[in-house]
């Protein structure tokens, strides 16, 4: 499944990114990455984060497979596991960190498909908060210095 994976990921790569979904997460909560295929019993869910190819999650013989994880991703990933036979494989995050951002592929392979499609995951919150600690940082160096 992995060197399938790789493969799609240099086809996919070649094509414009017009299907790529942004999702915005608040920094600390939880996120869902959504992700959908045509409901199968028999599925492999594979959630790899594209900009480092970090492993994040894998399902497959209906349970999760989570010895590979990222470390960073340790107890923070679920699926809506009552939901995959209906074709849901949202990944949730939980406790949201500004090195989270990136673009996450969803892998997905059944019977009758194999298909990756992205998800580009931004941070928000703490942005805006190192901005005004920032913008603060250099007023107070402003009026020491001048
Ligand atoms: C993940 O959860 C398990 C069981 O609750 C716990 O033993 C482990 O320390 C946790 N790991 C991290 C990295 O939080
Ligand atoms: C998957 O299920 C979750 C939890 O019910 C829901 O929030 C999400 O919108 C669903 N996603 C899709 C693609 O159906």
């Amino acid at each position: 499944i992995y060197t399938s994976s790789l493969l799609s990921l240099s086809l996919t790569w070649s094509l414009p990114d017009v299907a790529d979904t942004e999702v915005s997460c608040v920094f600390m909560e939880r996120c869902i990455l959504p992700c959908s295929f045509q409901g199968s019993t028999e599925v492999h869910i594979h959630w790899f984060r594209l900009t480092d190819i970090h492993f994040v999650h894998l399902y497959k013989n209906n349970q999760d497979q989570l010895k590979h994880q990222h470390k960073s991703f340790r107890n923070r990933t679920s699926l809506f596991k009552d939901q995959i036979s209906r074709g849901n494989a949202s990944l949730q995050l939980t406790g949201v960190k500004v090195q989270d951002e990136g673009t996450y592929e969803c892998f997905i392979s059944t019977i009758s498909e194999s298909k990756g499609s992205f998800v580009n995951l931004k941070v928000e919150g703490m942005r805006k908060h190192t901005q005004k600690t920032y913008n603060s940082i250099v007023f107070v160096l402003y009026s020491v210095l001048f």
